[in-house]
Parts: C-alpha cells; sequence; structure tokens
C-alpha cells in the first residue's frame, strides 16, 4: 500500500463545488486519502470528525461525498438499499467504459454479491454462505495455523520486525491462495493487484476497473482448470453450486472471486496490524491474553470495533430524504465505520478498549444485506494470528525509531509497523 508523502499532499484533488441542495451547516472539510491528521493518527482523528462533525455530512474532498458518522445511522442506512444504492457504476457509465476498452480487453466484471441491490442480491449470496459458514472456517484453523507459525517463526530469532511486510501481509495472501487453489508462487503478482485496486483514490472508478480485470485474466486459467479436475478447494467447491438454480458460469466465477479476494485480503492485513500495534503499545494486556489465551475471542471483537477501518460505499439511488438530510440521486455516500464503532450513544467510554463489552452489535463486518460474507473465516485467521503471535514472542514493544504509518482510503490502514523485543 503506497504510504502517503507531503508531496501527495500537495497534489490532493482539486475540491468539489457544494451543490446547492447542501446547507453550509452540513459541510465539513475531511479528506480520507489526504488529511495529514487522519495519515498521521487515523483513529484520534476519525474520533474528532466524529465528535465535531454534523452526524451526516458532506466534504468537498475525493470528488465531493456524504459521511455517515453515527452507529444508528449507520445502521438503518446499511438496511436502506433504495436509498442507498451498491450498485455503483450506473449503467449509462458502465455503457459508455464498455464502448470505450481498448481491442481484445476483458469486460469488467460485476463483483459479485458486493454490487447487487436486494432483492436480486439473495439469489447471489445464498449459495455462498456454504461455502464461508463459520464450519468451514473453523475446519480451516490448523492450515492457518501453520503458516502463521511459519511466518513469526522466521522472525522471532531476530528481536524486530516489520509487521506487514514480513507477517500480516503474507498471512493472508498466502491463506487466499491455499484456499483458493491459487499458484503461491504467483504471491507477489496478487499482492501487486490488491494495491492497485485499494490505493487511495479508489473512488477512481477506472483504477478499479483496470485491476480488476488484470485479477479476472490472471484467475481465469486455474478456475478453467479446477472445474475439469476438482480439488478440496474454494474454487471447486464454488463450481458445485447453483445460481437461481441453475450451473454457475465462467462468468460468474469470476466476479465472486473478483469481491472475494478484494474483500478478503486488505482487511484482514489491516486488522491483523492494527491488532499487533495495540498490543505492541500495551504489555499489560499481552501479559493477560498469554494467561488466558481464550481471552483473544473476545480480545478479537473488542479491536475490531475499536479500529474499525473500512469506510463501505453507496450511490444514492434515487432522491432521498434520510433523517433531516436530502441526498440526490447519483451522490455518493461512505459509512464511516470508524466514528459508529466509537459513537458514545451506543458504547460507553467509546475510545477505551474494554475487554467484557457487549459487542454483539458493533459494525465492523458492515450490517445488513452486504454484511461481511467472510466474517467467520476473518475472525479464524485473526484468533490464530494473535494466539501464535503472543504464544511465539515475548513481551514486545512499538520500535521507538520506526513510528507506525499510515495510509488513507477506503480501507483506510497502517502501512509499516515495526515491532522489537528482547
Ligand atoms: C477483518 C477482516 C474483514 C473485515 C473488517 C471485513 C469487513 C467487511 C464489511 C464492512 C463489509 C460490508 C461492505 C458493504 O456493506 O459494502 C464486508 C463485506 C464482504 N466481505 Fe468482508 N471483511 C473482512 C474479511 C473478509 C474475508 C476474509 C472475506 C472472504 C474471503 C470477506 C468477504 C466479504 C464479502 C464477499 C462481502 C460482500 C458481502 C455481500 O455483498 O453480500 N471479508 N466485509
Amino acid at each position: 500500500m503506497k504510504a502517503e508523502t507531503g508531496m501527495e499532499q500537495a497534489l490532493a484533488e482539486p475540491k468539489a463545488s457544494k451543490p446547492d441542495h447542501v446547507p453550509d451547516g452540513l459541510v465539513y472539510e475531511f479528506d480520507y486519502t489526504h488529511d495529514p491528521e487522519f495519515l498521521r493518527d487515523p483513529f484520534t482523528r476519525a474520533a474528532q470528525v466524529a465528535r465535531e462533525a454534523p452526524p451526516i455530512f458532506w466534504t468537498p474532498h475525493n470528488g465531493g461525498h456524504w459521511m455517515i458518522t453515527g452507529f444508528d445511522d449507520v445502521s438503518n442506512a446499511f438496511r436502506d438499499w433504495e436509498a442507498f444504492s451498491s450498485v455503483l457504476i450506473p449503467k449509462a457509465m458502465l455503457d459508455v467504459i464498455l464502448a470505450n476498452l481498448p481491442p481484445g480487453a476483458t469486460t469488467p466484471m460485476t463483483s459479485l454479491p458486493s454490487s447487487v441491490d436486494p432483492p436480486a442480491h439473495a439469489m447471489y449470496r445464498a449459495p455462498l454462505q456454504q461455502v464461508f459458514s463459520p464450519k468451514v472456517a473453523m475446519g480451516l484453523k490448523e492450515e492457518i495455523r501453520e503458516l502463521a507459525v511459519a511466518l513469526i517463526e522466521k522472525v522471532r530469532p531476530n528481536g524486530r520486525c516489520e509487521v506487514m511486510s514480513e507477517i500480516t501481509e503474507p498471512l493472508p495472501v498466502q491463506m487466499f491462495l491455499k484456499l483458493f487453489g491459487l499458484p503461491v508462487e504467483r504471491q507477489a503478482e496478487y499482492r501487486d493487484i490488491v494495491k492497485t485496486v485499494m490505493a487511495p483514490g479508489v473512488h477512481d472508478i477506472a483504477n478499479i476497473i483496470q485491476g480488476s480485470q488484470t485479477l479476472v485474466a490472471t484467475t481465469a486459467e486455474t478456475l478453467i482448470e479446477r472445474r475439469e479436475n476438482p480439488r478440496d478447494d474454494i474454487i471447486s467447491a464454488m463450481w458445485k453450486l447453483e445460481i437461481d438454480g441453475k450451473p454457475i458460469t465462467l462468468e460468474l466465477m469470476q466476479s465472486y472471486s473478483l469481491t472475494l479476494f478484494l474483500a478478503g485480503l486488505d482487511t484482514v492485513m489491516n486488522a491483523m496490524t492494527l491488532g499487533a500495534r495495540h498490543l505492541a503499545m500495551n504489555p499489560a494486556l499481552q501479559a493477560e491474553v498469554r494467561a488466558d489465551p481464550s481471552r483473544v475471542v473476545e480480545m478479537t471483537d473488542e479491536l475490531l470495533r475499536l479500529y474499525s477501518f473500512p469506510m463501505p460505499i453507496r450511490m444514492v439511488g434515487k432522491d432521498a430524504s434520510f433523517g433531516d438530510v436530502a441526498f440526490k440521486q447519483g451522490e455518493r455516500v461512505h459509512f464511516f465505520l470508524p466514528g459508529a464503532n466509537r459513537d458514545p450513544r451506543q458504547f460507553e467510554a467509546p475510545d477505551a478498549f474494554r475487554l467484557g463489552r457487549d459487542l454483539k452489535s458493533h459494525l465492523g463486518f458492515g450490517a445488513g444485506p452486504h454484511r461481511c460474507l467472510g466474517m467467520h473465516l476473518a475472525r479464524v485467521e485473526l484468533h490464530v494470528f494473535y494466539e501464535e503471535l503472543l504464544r511465539r514472542l515475548p513481551e514486545f514493544q512499538l520500535d521507538p525509531e520506526r513510528p507506525p504509518r499510515f495510509h488513507g482510503g477506503m480501507v483506510t490502514g497502517p502501512t509499516e509497523l515495526n515491532i522489537v523485543w528482547n
């Protein structure tokens, strides 16, 4: 993931003009890709935004868009798919893109099931539930552990490591490749694709389409091979699915792979790195969980709440009022999970890490019809990562010489995390 620099800050896009229907009182300047305070310490700045901005605000940055920050508003907006649609590329724009593709280019895929609204969404999502069930995720635990142990043991003798490049990037990427039966030798290639597609400025649709096409092209061969020679992996299991009563097609398989790839890699590596950072800053918590590893389960979800990083995106499907705010068709809206999960009306002392909270309702995995399909797998990956990190490394701290660095974007997160131990 690209680090932000002063130069990039200076190169931030010009601000959009405020649309006439947006009252002055609802404008708040927040730039999720370049705000210097957000890049220095995203969660402190996010808490400040949630405290001082209107609960629903419009910002002129990143092309101009709405941000919904409160816990209840975000929960309701996730479920109001008629107002806030997941169809991000309107048909008219898609037609223009298709008409301008260079000869021989692969047709852009719709990412399934994430870019489809109810009721059609259920038809694409329901069959995947069996592949991503808690039971299947638990069944993968030992395979995940093997990868985590190998990566952590490799750095253990060094007394220091850069967590992202040495553990939390390779772990979910290798996991994904293994689960999907894709060649692990192509790890670097797949990591580069995630970086391109998820780089700051993701509202740049052309960028997303280009990265998506590369991904579709690189996975096609394996998808076809697995249809002919099924193995014990997710791709082979997905070939057995029926969508709307009909056998799944190659095009649908590619659309699913695209979403699972984009949704499953950047997210897990961010969550792991942010959790490792919190542990490095809190030796008492390390000691508590080392003494009672069963606490890893609640620690994982409290860390997901405290360091919620996604800002899911929607398009206003038709002119609509939500609360007192009027939205116009075609406007972009983000759900500000870093703020919603620290809403004091929902969580007591929201900025504090507390084991034993009631976390059933946190929004780290979203809510409503598009709630994270991979959350069981993500939790198992996180549990194993924390268990092995705490079991295999002695007490670790942030490297005082190399402070953590962050990047902005729709999936905000760390770029670099250095830790040291004796
Ligand atoms: C800590 C890790 C993860 C976090 C924080 C996370 C978070 C989220 C969030 C917030 C959404 C809702 C997006 C929206 O409403 O637009 C979502 C959806 C989704 N996630 Fe995850 N995710 C994680 C890991 C994974 C993994 C490992 C996979 C699968 C390999 C995955 C697959 C999906 C899919 C397929 C969707 C779309 C579901 C739908 O549209 O019905 N996620 N995730």
